[in-house]
């Protein structure tokens, strides 16, 4: 899929991005692990722990997919975690995954778009989303949500990822996400979702503009720290 044939936002992009997550579901989890190397439990971690988590409160994880997100929650405190994704394909995969590990009385999926979230105001002590904010249609209208759902002082964290900084690195990760990823990930899954992720990341705010977007949509401490030279970084806000 080249650029010309992806839409960077709206109702149209929504559509796309949920045929493509219920297309590649099956094959996410390896391909998560092996492209990024097993970091991506590492950036997980992190992300959990901006949040803070208290036992007993609950978490709202935006866009979780199979899950993993939820997981590396629950084993930070005895939290209970709302995971919510328009993909049924992806939260099957999370359902099974809750399943065999037992999880099912401290974790629930929810079947819902991340711009309309089926909650009340006020209801999450916590909110987290992990490289699905940059899949959103409107990243401003997801946001509004977030704030509307989490209760006054509740904390978000979310993990996306962005362009590494470094003059050096920088070129090596873009000859990585352009050309070696999209062909490994081509023999095994979906070329065209491989080239859409590097097209997506491009197509992000900057780390500042980013940070000015949270600030506007009311919430305050809003900070980013950059993990594994910038490749990813996770921004959090309290409201
Ligand atoms: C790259 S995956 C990330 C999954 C998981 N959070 C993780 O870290 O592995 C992005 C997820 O966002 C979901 N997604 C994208 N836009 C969404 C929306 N508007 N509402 C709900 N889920 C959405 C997709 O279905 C997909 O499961």
């Amino acid at each position: 899929m080249s650029d010309s044939e992806f839409f960077h936002s709206g109702e149209a992009k929504k559509t796309q991005v949920q045929t493509m997550f219920d297309g590649i579901a099956r094959r996410y989890d390896f391909l998560n692990h092996f492209l990024s190397l097993g970091t991506d439990l590492y950036w997980r971690r992190k992300s959990v722990h901006a949040l803070q988590l208290k036992d007993g409160q609950v978490l709202l994880d935006v866009a979780t997919g199979t899950g993993d997100q939820g997981f590396s929650a629950l084993k930070a405190a005895d939290v209970r975690v709302v995971g919510l994704d328009f993909s049924f394909n992806m939260l099957e995969l999370a359902k099974k995954k809750i399943d065999a590990r037992q999880l099912s009385r401290k974790f629930e999926v929810v079947q819902g778009d991340a711009e309309n979230l089926p909650f009340q105001d006020n209801t999450f002590d916590a909110l987290s989303i992990s490289y699905g904010i940059r899949n959103v249609g409107t990243i401003s209208a997801a946001l509004g949500e977030f704030y509307r759902v989490l209760k006054p002082g509740g904390r978000m964290s979310i993990l996306e990822f962005s362009e590494p900084q470094g003059w050096f690195f920088g070129r090596l990760y873009r000859f990585y996400f352009d050309h070696i990823l999209p062909k490994l990930a081509g023999v095994m899954s979906s070329k065209s979702a491989y080239t859409y992720l590097p097209e997506s990341v491009r197509h992000f705010p900057d780390r500042h503009d980013f940070k000015a977007l949270l600030t506007s949509e009311g919430f305050h401490h809003v900070k980013h720290q950059d993990l594994t030279f910038g490749i990813t970084a996770i921004y959090n806000g309290v409201k």
